[in-house]
């Protein structure tokens, strides 16, 4: 299966969540991949800064070529999970293509949502060729113990995508992890963040520790 985290809006949480999911999934004892097509290299970066082994594959691939390669490379692993890359139309068409599952992090607000509709677009192009692209919101970055604004949520129903029912709450543990080349997991096993981590990791793939 492969997953791929698309929003042209940067800073949405792509490749915070495709680095703890791609993470969370390879702990249940299945071969993952993680492709970085951000031509800016982040997840790239993440791994450089790792000093512990990875317990997935993480590879750059950062030209429209994802929809030829991946669906390929993809045949050794049980899952693989393509980090999007902000602003270039062309990466995220080709990243789509690649791709069983498409998931759009959305921030909670409405200037947000509206930055989403080029994305979901795209979507929409690709599904009249890939009638069986499931496509799904996660809200990233809630704040926690606050609930999501109607207004939000109206705005993201009009696109005729539905929202997961994990939410990603904003917690400082997600960026202090990422910087020091770790996953939330490894930073705070019982933190609310793994759990969180752990319901999208359910909710997408149904798998459970
Ligand atoms: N749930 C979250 N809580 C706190 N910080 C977050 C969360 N998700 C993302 N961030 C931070 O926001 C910034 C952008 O996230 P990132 O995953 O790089 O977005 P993208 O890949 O979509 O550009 C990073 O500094 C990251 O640490
Ligand atoms: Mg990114």
């Amino acid at each position: 299966m492969i997953i791929s985290l698309l929003n042209q809006k940067g800073g949405a949480g792509k490749t915070t969540i495709a680095i703890n999911l791609a993470y969370a999934i390879a702990e249940t004892q299945v071969k993952v991949l993680l492709v970085d097509s951000d031509p800016q290299g982040s997840a790239r970066d993440w791994g450089t800064v790792r000093s512990e082994p990875t317990p997935f594959t993480l590879i750059g691939i950062d030209r429209p070529i994802l929809h030829q390669e991946v669906p390929k490379l993809s045949e050794a692993y049980d899952y693989t999970i393509i980090d999007g890359a902000p602003r270039v139309t062309d990466l995220t068409r080709s990243a789509i293509l690649a791709s069983d599952q498409v998931l759009i992090p959305v921030q909670p607000s409405p200037l947000d949502v509206w930055a989403s509709a080029e994305v979901v677009t795209l979507v929409r192009e690709a599904k009249l060729y890939k009638p069986n692209l499931k496509c799904n919101f996660v809200i990233n970055r809630k704040i926690t113990n606050s609930l999501i604004a109607k207004e939000v949520i109206d705005a993201l129903s009009q696109y005729g995508i539905p929202i997961l029912n994990t939410q990603i709450s904003q917690r400082v543990i997600f960026a202090d992890a990422f910087s020091q080349g770790s996953v939330v997991s490894e930073y705070d096993p019982k933190s609310t963040a793994l759990a969180e981590i752990y319901q999208l990791r359910e909710e997408l793939i149904g798998a459970t520790n």
